[in-house]
């Protein structure tokens, strides 16, 4: 790491975030690092408190305690709408897309252009079609028609706008929880790539994946969940699956991997 990079502020530096829920301690003082243009990977077994993390960092879920900085800032998020407006993004698992409305709807869902006819305004339906197919064709999506309702396309191709959408937001952050957990292997590619196409731009992303071979191909580091807790830290050059599994059931919970991973 040369100077340069040791001066630039962390795209996301969240520390010490709690949240409980009833009796159930979702997160214990949780400490996150993600650097501009990275991909992280963020893992853990089921209710280790990933999503949640997400959620806060999204904006849906405002945390008991912990604070977090955007590029050296403290910010303070308590909808999603003040996370968007620092740039940060998240793709849902449930995708949000509206099934009745076609591919171009989707993506300026809210945002639709119009344009005067007459003196009323009037939604713009070609400028809406070419700048989808711009949007779509910028990131090397393939949907052959945007006037097709999104309810008959492909999971694949659903998760594709979905991220297409939020990538029109201009993140800086993007979170994609389980993008594929549902996808055939050949969509799985498609949404890896267009992980690449993103990060390539400068966009950090946090990528939550019980996949973990799909990580491996995508992320620049990856990091343990377990019970509340990061656990541990990897840079992907630095582990291996066996580790990272062993890290996920508790088995490699010991001196080394339970320190705070990010001691600034
Ligand atoms: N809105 C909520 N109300 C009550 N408990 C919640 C809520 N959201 C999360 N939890 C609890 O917090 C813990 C962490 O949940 P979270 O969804 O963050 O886990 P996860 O790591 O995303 O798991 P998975 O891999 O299954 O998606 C779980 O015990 C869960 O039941
Ligand atoms: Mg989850």
């Amino acid at each position: 790491m040369t100077s340069a990079d040791k001066a630039a502020p962390l795209r996301v530096r969240m520390r010490g975030i709690t949240k409980q829920y009833g009796a159930i301690q979702s997160l214990r003082g949780v400490n996150l690092d993600v650097a501009p243009g990275e991909v992280l990977g963020l893992v853990g077994d089921n209710g280790a408190g990933k999503s949640t993390l997400s959620k806060v960092l999204s904006g849906a879920v405002v945390p008991d305690s912990g604070s977090i900085e955007i590029d050296g800032r403290t910010v303070h998020f308590n909808d999603p709408g003040d996370a968007r407006a620092h740039h940060i993004e998240m793709v849902y698992q449930d995708l949000s897309l509206c099934d009745t409305v076609d591919v171009a709807g989707n993506l300026f869902l809210g945002r639709e252009p119009m344009r005067r006819v007459l003196g009323v305004p009037t939604l713009d339906h070609a400028k809406m079609h070419r700048d989808a197919r711009d949007m779509l064709d910028g990131l090397g999506i393939r949907i052959p028609d945007t006037k097709l309702d999104v309810e008959n396309l492909s999971g694949g191709q659903r998760q594709a706008i979905a991220i297409s959408r939020a990538v029109s937001f201009d993140p800086k952050v993007l979170i994609m929880d389980e993008p594929t957990a549902a996808l055939a292997v050949a969509e799985v590619e498609a949404v890896l790539e267009l992980v690449r196409t993103v990060s390539a731009r400068g966009v950090s992303v946090i990528l939550i994946s019980h996949r973990l071979q799909d990580l491996f191909l995508v992320c620049d580091r990856i990091t343990v969940m377990y019970e509340g807790n990061a656990i541990a830290d990897r840079p992907i050059g630095e582990t291996n699956l066996q580790e990272i599994v062993d890290l996920i059931v508790g088995h490699k919970f010991n001196a080394r991997s339970a320190r705070p991973h990010a001691e600034h």
